[in-house]
């Protein structure tokens, strides 16, 4: 297990889901935890839980996740760790028949999040000589499914972040890892299913992975272990890589 002792870590998306479980792992592995999701009372309760620090905060507007870093640094002096988890799968619809809005609204979150939150701990990071930049990604970055095409694309784009962030600033001591959970049991997993849209709908819910398993990756990552990750993405399906987490095959 990674020891995180006194590491200071923020994790987006925290309300539910991958970042609620990732947010309790990192803290069962020693580190002060900040957790941000728009609902703040979800957070509030995870924080009282875990003994971390909570906001509330759109990762879409750059300047939420600019006041989510500032608060972690003036209250804990750094940040070691920021995961950038907070995403949508939505809307869920054909290219001609996609809202304009809609379609948008997720290239704001899942794309343009991803750059507010590198953005923001980047200066933070390079002044204290290092720091982790964690993303969660997705097969949909590679493969395109009927429906998804918002959601492909900006995971394709957040893919392409973390190989710039690595391509910038690894020289700068930051570690850029993006991490491919495969389907995880989420309610973002459970809007799929209810789409009946593509084969990942169709899918049997037992197949899809507890949170709890891409939560102990992104730990894992931040140990030494990862540093042969950098600039690269780790896939949870690899049974290669859910031994050397420790995880049941
Ligand atoms: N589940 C899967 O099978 C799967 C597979 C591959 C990748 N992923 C990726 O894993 C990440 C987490 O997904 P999940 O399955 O845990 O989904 P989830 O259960 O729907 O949780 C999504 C989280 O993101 C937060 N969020 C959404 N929009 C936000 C915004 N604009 N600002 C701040 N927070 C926001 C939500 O909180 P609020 O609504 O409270 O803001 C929630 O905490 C996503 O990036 C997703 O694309 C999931």
């Amino acid at each position: 297990m990674v020891n995180l002792d006194g590491r200071v870590v923020l994790v987006t998306g925290a309300s539910r889901g991958i970042g609620a479980a990732s947010a309790r792992a990192f803290a069962k592995a020693g580190a002060l935890v900040g957790v941000m999701a728009r609902n703040r009372s979800a957070v509030d309760d995870l924080a009282a839980e875990i003994g971390g620090f909570a906001f509330s905060g759109d990762i879409a507007r750059a300047g939420d996740m600019e006041d989510a870093v500032a608060k972690v640094c003036h209250r804990f002096g750094r940040l070691d760790v920021l995961v950038n988890n907070a995403g949508v799968i939505g809307p869920i619809a054909g290219l001609a028949e996609a809202d304009v809005d809609d379609w948008g609204q997720a290239i704001d979150v899942n794309l343009k999040g991803v750059f507010h939150g590198m953005r923001a701990a980047l200066p933070v990071m390079r002044a204290q000589g290092g720091g982790t930049i964690l993303a969660v990604g997705s097969g949909a970055a590679h493969n395109p499914q009927q429906g998804w095409s918002a959601y492909c694309a900006s995971k394709a784009g957040a893919w392409m972040l973390t190989r710039a962030l690595d391509h910038e600033a690894r020289g700068d001591g930051i570690r850029a890892i993006s991490l491919s959970p495969g389907t995880v049991a989420t309610d973002m997993q459970d809007s799929i299913r209810r789409s009946g849209v593509n084969p990942v709908s169709q899918l049997d819910w037992s197949v899809h992975i507890p949170p709890e398993w891409p939560a102990r990756a992104l730990v894992w990552l931040c140990g030494p272990d990862g540093d042969e990750f950098l600039g690269a993405e780790v896939s949870l399906r690899d049974e290669t890589i859910r031994r050397r987490v420790g995880l049941a095959a």
